[in-house]
């Protein structure tokens, strides 16, 4: 027996001494539980001859005495080097925080503003849920003008006469008739129309419309303003050219072409060999529409012009397919990251 206590005892100072990592646990239960090692021994010392008792009850005592001081000195150890583990490195480089980036529709709507409010634009909005009047009656569309139709327009709940605005041109209204001239304003904003949603079409897109209200305004300006636009905008060689065409709101109206800014005019699958691309709709504002929002069209002339957001983004940044803006891609919107 006597060989038996020396050679735990040994086995447990070798444990101690060794510096392993090590299942405190299992080591209890093997030498310290009921059915462990020196358990056994203990029954073992029952059977032990009389005049051995003294001596062997004492070395095996002492056993567990050691046995329990060197369990519960490994399991100091194995906490405290688990403590450690768990306090943070103050020294290292911090993880990279993923940084959002803006959209490029709002890059380009910033450009937009910026180049008008140097010229004295200050921003109007108007709400997007919106009344027949001040999108298209107040404007001079006709009863029977296809834009009002349920193909064009979306309508909120059974009213024919409360609806999604389908262009900006509706805070020109809003503004008319509660500022009195002179009246220089950019308006950005959401539109919405009934289109099936394509590559090239979407029942939702952004316009920026400017209006300029005041004596003596006439086309001279209208030409010269989208000179300048155009010329921030795309670069001091861009050429514009201006076309008629009609808007019910606009007398006269016409179309801005800029030069194609891929090919500088030369013509390419762009600009479809023209060496021109349409970019916005303009006009002097009819008399009919001032007088409307209660304007002295005899005392007043204005000019308005309104473009769509994603067109001038395409031109800029040649997406080609318009869903990309509201799929919020982030590596679609991650290209835009050096933009400013
Ligand atoms: N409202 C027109 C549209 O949605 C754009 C437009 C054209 C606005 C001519 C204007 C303008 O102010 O003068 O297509």
């Amino acid at each position: 027996m006597i060989d038996k206590i020396n050679a735990l005892r040994a086995e447990l100072a070798a444990l101690a001494a060794s510096g392993d990592a090590v299942d405190v646990e299992a080591l209890r239960i093997k030498y310290l539980s009921k059915k462990g090692a020196i358990s056994a021994l203990m029954n073992d010392f029952r059977t032990v001859p009389a005049e051995q008792k003294r001596e062997l009850g004492q070395a095996l005592n002492e056993l567990k005495t050691f046995a329990t001081d060197t369990i519960n000195a490994l399991r100091e150890t194995a906490e405290a080097g688990r403590a450690k583990a768990d306090v943070p490195d103050l020294t290292r480089t911090a993880a990279p925080v993923a940084l959002g980036t803006r959209h490029p529709l709002s890059l380009v709507r910033e450009q937009i503003i910026d180049i008008f409010r140097r010229l004295g634009f200050t921003i109007a909005e108007g709400p997007e849920i919106e009344d027949d009047w001040h999108v298209f009656e107040s404007l001079n569309f006709a009863a029977d003008h296809p834009a009002r139709d349920m193909q064009d327009t979306f309508f909120i709940g059974r009213r024919p006469d409360v609806l999604l605005r389908t262009h900006t041109s509706s805070v020109q209204t809003r503004v008319m008739t509660s500022q009195k001239p002179p009246i220089r304003i950019i308006c950005p904003g959401r539109v919405y129309r009934n289109e099936a949603i394509s590559a090239r079409a979407h029942c939702f897109f952004h316009q920026v419309e400017a209006l300029y209200v005041d004596k003596n305004v006439t086309f001279a300006d209208l030409r010269q303003t989208l000179l300048y636009f155009a010329r921030e905008m795309f670069g001091p060689q861009t050429e514009i050219r201006l076309r008629p065409s009609y808007f019910p709101f606009t007398e006269p109206s016409a179309e801005m072409d800029i030069s194609c800014n891929l090919c500088g005019g030369k013509g390419c699958s762009f600009c479809k060999g023209t060496g021109w691309v349409e970019i916005l709709g303009c006009g002097m504002v009819d008399p009919n529409v001032l007088e409307a929002c209660g304007i002295d069209s005899k005392e007043y002339t204005g000019f308005a012009l309104g473009m769509g957001i994603e067109r001038i983004t395409n031109l800029k940044y040649q997406v080609k397919d318009l869903r990309m803006f509201s799929e919020n891609d982030v590596r679609f919107l991650d290209e835009f990251v050096a933009a400013k």
